[in-house]
């Protein structure tokens, strides 16, 4: 059975039994815990670290892609925080995005910056079978939604969330740019689950749901265990031996990985 690959925050670590330890990558080390979740094996990453210690910004993304993918990983499930920028997504829902729209700027983005030159199709940025899965495991999650990611690490003004609101965003976040094109870089799907945590901005007038970061992790930390549940569960119902629905170049990820690529 494949492993699966997991990313979230720090507090889905105590889900998983299993023994956590640094990979060495190209692009520097990966803290990665390897275990059993759902009756898989598992790899699971903590995206900001031990005790939220890596700003947005900061998270090397392309180590953690890259120490999944060394480990046999070709599907990422992962969960975030977000922000609503729609009342029919309040607090506590959730949602399985079908889009991103990058406003992310100077992360390391890609794989494919030396002489090798690829270009990603990302018309659909998280696998339809994943989130096919998905939404079958979690019901009450929104089947899709379009996330902005972002730089932070502060948050929008009301003209930056107005503006997404009436591009056709409905959620925001701040860490799911470059971690998605990155897998796919490496020929792995991804599907998230999204929690709202917030309002961003507000949806009304002094609106007590509006974002702080306070709210954010209190949010976080009462969702815990439904989050733990439900990961569990699209874990669980991933087919064992998934194929990501497109290897973008199976010998130019060969080339990068320095891996062979399973076909
Ligand atoms: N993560 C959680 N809430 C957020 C918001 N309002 N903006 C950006 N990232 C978030």
């Amino acid at each position: 059975m494949d492993t699966v690959g997991v990313i979230g925050g720090t507090g889905l670590a105590a889900l998983i039994d299993g023994a956590t330890r640094e990979r060495a990558t190209p692009f520097g080390p990966a803290i990665v815990t390897e275990g059993e979740l759902g009756g898989r094996p598992v790899a699971f990453l903590a995206r900001h670290g031990d005790g939220h210690t890596i700003p947005p910004h900061r998270i090397n993304a392309r180590a953690n892609a890259w120490a999944l993918a060394d480990l046999g990983v070709r599907a990422v499930v992962s969960t975030a925080a977000v922000g609503s920028l729609r009342a029919e997504l309040p607090p506590e829902s959730w949602a399985i995005p079908d889009q991103l729209v990058d406003r992310t700027w100077g992360r390391a983005d890609t794989f494919y910056d030396g002489s090798l030159v690829r270009h990603l199709p990302f018309a659909e940025p998280f696998c339809p079978e994943l989130r096919r899965v998905a939404v079958e495991a979690v019901p009450d999650a929104a089947p899709r939604a379009t996330v902005a990611v972002i730089q932070g690490p502060r948050f929008s003004t009301r003209a930056e969330s107005s503006v997404l609101r009436d591009a056709g965003v409905d959620l925001v976040n701040m860490t799911l740019c470059p971690e998605v094109a990155l897998a796919a870089e490496l020929g792995m799907g991804t599907v998230t689950l999204c929690l709202v945590t917030d309002t961003d901005t507000g949806h009304v007038e002094d609106d007590p749901d509006a974002v702080t970061a306070e709210l954010v992790f209190r949010r976080l930390a009462e969702a815990r265990p439904r989050v733990l549940a439900s990961v569990e569960r699209i874990v669980a119902a991933i087919p064992p031996h998934y194929v990501p629905r497109e290897l973008m170049d199976a010998d130019a990820i060969g080339h990068v990985l320095g891996l062979p690529v399973v076909r």
